[in-house]
């Protein structure tokens, strides 16, 4: 059956700028992101420092702004002195949170390497587990002043000159976190952090500092952290973080097509809560949301466990999720409720890059690939640009045993006032019927198509691999037409779209 959905695009309904930092990503020390997947010296691929081409290229190619790094639960037990000066004197450390070692041959003078190759953006976390406000403020001497002091000097000597002048920094991690090594209640945290960032702000004043929101909007904590913590660090602090993570549970695939509604929920509570603080604090400011982990992790599969016992590794295969058709579409569907936010979500970091629960695979020294979930983010990094436009959706719904009815169609659009293009990004979540896609071109009508494609399969659980990873890729929607100020596309079921219009003249 082809049902029919209708939307409205005008370029007068602004919500506010796509911002390049809603692409941004992770790499943390877990798994093989790091060893193995962008630095891996045995690979044919690797550069003088040791870092895969392939893997750089392919960032390029995705589009990311911000990485975060290096954790996640790793930050929280992180020496970030073992990682600098002469590689072959760093030690060895265990690291609890993923049960594995880290030999240290990638610190943050590597990071950095990599981030200026690969054209993005750092976004250093600091540890506020086992380590506290002198360490940050040593890492933030490190990395920005620009000479002439202990640390500085170091930095130096280990032969990077100018600072690194990062701008974007993470206060700990997930710090309600049970598993997080020296989780702490709300107030604790929430005076730590205020402490730090004052302090950091010392040495730096124009620094973007991220406090940690909950780590989930299924904790516990959830809600009243945010209160409580930002009730102490509001002043110092301009975001704070969301991270969340979706899956298909017991085969009900319906409900996890509409995560979005989940995210746009959580995104919408965690505003609700800051602008209570602002409120009481009779604040101009307003705290913007760093949604830096977000993404589809199958969290109960086998390989997303750590090792345990006696064993160690450097590396091990984890959380090495392989992503199929209908999990690319939700991916998708969670960036469109992402720049639906962008008036409120000023960046955000997909989870991870490399290996790990990530868009692009490596072999260990061998081939890389691309997953199904690369293709939506690397389009709608690419193609949004200008400003993100509120859309009115009119669309047949579904039942979903998570989140009652929900619409069979969701959408954004951007629109570039220097071009004048306009892009609709758009997702059928139908299991079983194509959607015919109505758009009224409101104050755009001379547009006309410059490409309109579709990721579908009618097999959504396909997943790339090696040897295949351009089966699944977005392909031209012959249906696209326009035609007196109207587009029209029929989406297949479980699709992602984009459907992008530039001028005739
Ligand atoms: O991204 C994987 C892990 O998920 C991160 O280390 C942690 O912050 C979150 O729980």
């Amino acid at each position: 059956m082809t049902l029919q959905a209708s939307l409205a695009v005008d370029p007068a309904f602004v919500v506010g700028p796509v911002r390049r930092r809603t692409f941004g990503s992770f790499v943390e020390h877990l798994g093989r992101c790091v060893y193995t997947g962008i630095f891996d010296p045995e690979s044919a691929t690797a550069d003088e420092d040791g870092f895969r081409s392939d893997v750089i290229e392919m960032t390029r190619e995705l589009g990311i702004s911000t990485v975060r790094y290096p954790g996640g639960n790793f930050v929280s037990g992180y020496r970030w002195e073992d990682g600098i000066g002469p590689v072959d004197e760093r030690p060895t450390r265990l690291d609890l949170a993923w049960h594995s070692s880290d030999p240290n041959k990638v610190g943050v003078d590597e990071f950095m390497k990599w981030s200026k190759k690969s054209g993005t953006e750092p976004m250093m976390a600091v540890n506020l587990g086992t380590r506290g406000v002198q360490e940050a403020l040593d890492l933030l001497e490190y990395c920005n002043v620009k000479g002439g002091t202990y640390w500085s000097d170091k930095r130096r000597e280990n032969g990077a000159e100018e600072p690194h002048d990062i701008r974007m920094w993470c206060l700990g991690n997930e710090m309600d976190g049970p598993w997080q090594i020296g989780a702490m209640t709300a107030d604790e945290y929430g005076r730590l952090a205020a402490r730090t960032a004052s302090a950091m702000r010392m040495i730096d004043p124009d620094l973007e500092l991220v406090a940690c929101g909950s780590s989930a909007s299924f904790m516990p904590t959830f809600g009243e952290w945010e209160r409580t913590v930002l009730g102490h660090c509001y002043e110092h602090v301009d975001y704070i973080s969301a991270h969340a993570y979706y899956f298909e549970e017991d085969g009900d695939l319906a409900s996890f097509l509409a995560s979005a509604v989940n995210m746009d929920h959580f995104v919408e509570s965690v505003v609700a809560a800051a602008d209570q603080v602002r409120a009481a604090k009779k604040a101009d400011k307003r705290i913007h949301i760093s949604f830096d982990e977000w993404n589809v992790w199958y969290q109960q599969r086998a390989e997303s466990k750590p090792p345990t016992g006696d064993d160690w590794p450097v590396g091990p295969v984890l959380l090495e999720d392989r992503y199929n058709v209908a999990d690319a579409v939700v991916v998708g569907n969670l960036l469109i409720s992402l720049l639906r936010h962008t008036d409120r979500v000023h960046a955000a970091s997909l989870a991870q890059l490399v290996n790990v629960i990530a868009p692009i695979m490596t072999e260990p020294g061998g081939r890389s690939w691309r997953q199904t979930t690369f293709h939506p983010f690397a389009q709608a990094s690419q193609l949004a640009k200008g400003e993100v436009l509120r859309v009115a959706i009119d669309s047949p719904t579904y039942e979903t045993k998570k989140f009652g009815e929900v619409p069979l169609v969701d959408a954004v659009a951007t629109h570039d006032a220097e071009t004048g293009e306009v892009v609709v990004f758009a997702v059928n979540r139908s299991l079983t019927d194509e959607v015919t896609l109505d758009v009224d071109l409101r104050g755009v009508a001379d547009l006309e198509i410059i490409e309109a494609t579709s990721l579908s399969n009618p097999d959504h659980t396909w997943s790339a691999t090696a040897d295949d990873d351009s089966s699944i890729v977005p392909v031209p929607n012959a249906s696209a037409t326009v035609s007196d100020g109207r587009l029209t596309a029929t989406m297949p079921p479980v699709s992602w779209n984009v459907l992008r219009l530039g001028g005739t003249r």
